[in-house]
């Protein structure tokens, strides 16, 4: 049976295997992934690179605002791109990583975001994944998910993507920014990580990407019936 025109909605902590897990869903059922938390690294890493956040994370947010209003940020051929030029590597050090919390509680950033996203998902059909997809930016999805993982697993996991990048990390520095991120990003004024009523929990700290797919076909078909 035809899949109906659904936002699938996937949050959770940082690490827990979420943009993997969306990808795969996204191919299984011929639906678009949509990455969210690369709109706000792409926030960030545009941020570094014209001073309007410094080393100690202090951020001019009038001026931010005002240059948000010119930046292109969309995705393309090969991941995130600003103008013509993508910046999927950058995105994914660990400088940005450092400062992409604090950037992602500025409410004027959030509303940057929300608006490019809600114009990304227009067409539904959609698999996104973030922190508040299925609490903000889309409340009204069929299917939110809302996935977590031990620290330690995430760490791992996250260590061996960067190394696989080339990037030379020390696992505890890596869980040490996970941490961080949770804790900023659960405790933020605006649109705090936090598991939508309506969504089911996926603890994938045991399961294998198969497993999570068994699981996810069996709401599917409960659900949609396909
Ligand atoms: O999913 P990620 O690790 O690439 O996300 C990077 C950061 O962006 C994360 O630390 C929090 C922020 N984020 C957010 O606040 N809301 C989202 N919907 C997605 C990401």
């Amino acid at each position: 049976m035809q899949i109906p025109d659904i936002i699938i909605a996937i949050d959770g902590y940082s690490s827990t295997g979420k943009s993997s897990f969306a990808k795969i869903v996204a191919n299984e059922f011929s639906f678009t992934y949509l990455d969210s938390g690369a709109l706000y690294r792409a926030v960030t890493f545009f941020a570094m690179e014209n001073g309007f956040i410094d080393e100690e994370c202090t951020i001019d947010v009038p001026e931010l605002d005002k240059a948000l209003a010119g930046l292109d940020v969309h995705f393309g051929k090969g991941g995130t791109y600003i103008g013509d030029r993508c910046i999927e590597t950058e995105i994914r050090s660990l400088a940005v990583a450092g400062k992409v919390s604090p950037i992602a509680t500025v409410p004027e950033v959030r509303n940057f975001v929300d608006k490019k996203l809600r114009e990304f998902g227009q067409k539904r059909r959609i698999v996104m994944d973030g922190r508040d997809i299925g609490t903000t930016v889309f409340p009204d999805a069929e299917l939110k998910i809302f996935m977590t993982a031990s620290a330690e697993i995430r760490a791992e996991r996250r260590a061996a993507e960067m190394r696989a990048k080339g990037e030379d990390v020390n696992i505890e520095d890596v869980k040490q920014n996970l941490l961080e991120r949770d804790y900023i990003d659960s405790h933020r004024e605006t649109s705090p990580l936090s598991k939508a009523e309506d969504a089911i929990t996926l603890d994938n700290s045991d399961m294998t990407i198969e497993d999570q797919m068994v699981w996810l076909k069996e709401i599917m078909a409960e659900r949609f019936g396909c």
